[in-house]
């Protein structure tokens, strides 16, 4: 097994008319195969995850679109028959320990629908508008860490780093407390797959810190998102302190991880397919913003940060495709797979940065359809286009089988991006 992942590293070699291992090394590296194995012949499949809970898999463009937009599929882990949540092996790493389940995430209207209306009046498209000249001075800061060396790697240096600075900034959390978020997210991010120890002290330091802001901000209303929530919840909806730290930890922890990926996938991508980025530069360089609008909605359909959306539990018997899902079973809808379809995407394995017709599922559908979209594209665009106005000459400084993938179950994403470029002077 390989260490943190639950994988295994052999696989003896397969006919292609048996299914192709779930799971593995290779897998992590390259998991469409795969998907396109299962899509073909078992495009609705229980299988065993690498932590024993049994799980259908949702490999379809259709049935995926259908499974993420069915009431009958619910969120609540309280739902799944092996009480699998018990044991923390359903949901976020952390959150049971630390008693922060009353996220979006995991609850179903009308509960659902009150909390998302508090947010959305919160996180509204102008807000995260407004923050675009602190994106981007961000992004610039932290390349200046690196420009004159002529070599970093991406994720540790960049795609890990943003996030977390641009949520707190958004969030209300002061600039002296950031880098304690730093070390947290570092801590649940490093345990995703592995032991559940550290993941649930960094979530607790986290809950209980966020409390703390709860209160203080209560008494010296500001500008920003936590300000924003009370705000919304003192105008007639009800929402529990507890609610409130949820909420904050959802955003700071489906905001983080995800944008990493997207950065992370999106630039490997990138330097693997020079034809295309050429174009983008060549775009950017004539002070275009529309094939860079395009190019990064196809990065998330291409290789997008969530492989598997959350965690599905029937309530009723639910039929999907030919397949009959008994009450209690989870269901896990592959986002990579639905994106890759043949039957909904032309020339589906190819990067096409100009790519029209294009609705991907990577931000998933239906109620849970991710708010924090308006703000990861913000991130992806300033974060790409400025890593390749500024160190035109980036290249990858490994081997791709070098590269080192995370063995989570929901997230795809790099270890490490290691480039090298010309130093900037
Ligand atoms: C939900 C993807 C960035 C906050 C989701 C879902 C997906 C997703 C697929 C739906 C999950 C499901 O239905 O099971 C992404 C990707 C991102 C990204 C690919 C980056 C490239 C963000 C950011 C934030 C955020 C920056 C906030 C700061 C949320 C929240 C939900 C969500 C709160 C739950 C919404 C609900 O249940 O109503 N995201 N996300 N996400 N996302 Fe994102």
């Amino acid at each position: 097994t390989l260490p943190g992942t639950g994988y295994r590293r052999d696989m003896p070699d397969q006919p292609e008319t048996t299914m192709p291992p779930l799971f593995t090394w290779d897998f992590a590296a390259d998991p469409y195969p795969a998907y396109a194995w299962l899509r073909e012949h078992a495009p609705v499949h229980r299988t065993t995850l690498p932590s024993g809970v049994e799980a259908w898999l949702v490999t379809r463009y259709a049935d995926a679109r259908q499974a993420l937009a069915d009431g009958r599929l619910s969120k609540n882990p309280l739902h799944h028959s092996g009480q699998a949540h018990r044991t923390g092996r359903v949901g976020i790493p952390g959150e049971r320990q630390a008693d922060l389940m009353t996220h979006l995430l995991n609850i179903d209207p009308p509960d659902h629908t009150r909390l998302r209306r508090l947010v959305s009046k919160a996180f509204t498209p102008r807000r995260v508008a407004e923050f675009e000249p602190r994106v981007q001075q961000l992004t610039d800061r932290l390349i200046d860490s690196f420009a004159a060396r002529g070599s970093a790697d991406l994720i540790h240096e960049f795609a890990f780093p943003l996030p977390i600075y641009a949520i707190c900034d958004l969030l209300g959390v002061p600039s002296e407390d950031q880098d304690d978020f730093r070390d947290w997210a570092g801590m649940m991010i490093r345990h995703g797959g592995g032991p559940r120890g550290g993941v649930a002290r960094a979530v607790k330091r986290m809950r209980g810190y966020l409390l703390e802001l709860i209160h203080r901000k209560r008494a010296d209303l500001g500008d920003d998102l936590i300000s924003g929530l009370i705000r919304a919840s003192d105008h007639g909806e009800h929402l529990t302190e507890n609610e409130a730290a949820a909420m904050a930890f959802i955003l700071l922890f489906a905001g983080f991880e995800t944008t990493v990926n997207l950065i992370g996938n999106g630039m490997y991508a990138l330097l693997r397919n020079p034809g295309q980025r050429t174009l983008l530069q060549e775009s950017l360089g004539r002070g275009e913003q529309g094939l860079l609008a395009t190019g990064v909605e196809e990065l998330l359909r291409y290789d997008g940060p969530v492989e598997l959306a959350t965690w599905r539990f029937a309530t009723a018997p639910v039929r999907i495709g030919a397949a009959d899902i008994p009450v209690g079973d989870p269901v896990l809808v592959v986002l990579a797979a639905a994106d890759r379809d043949p039957d909904r995407f032309a020339e589906e394995n190819t990067l096409d940065l100009a790519r029209q017709d294009n609705p991907h599922l990577g931000f998933g559908h239906g109620i849970h359809y991710c708010i924090g979209a308006p703000l990861a594209r913000l991130e992806g665009q300033r974060a790409l286009a400025t890593l390749l106005t500024r160190l035109p000459d980036l290249q990858l400084a490994a081997e791709p089988e070098e590269l080192r993938w995370r063995g989570g179950l929901i997230m795809r994403g790099l270890r490490e991006l290691p480039v090298s470029f010309t130093p900037e002077s």
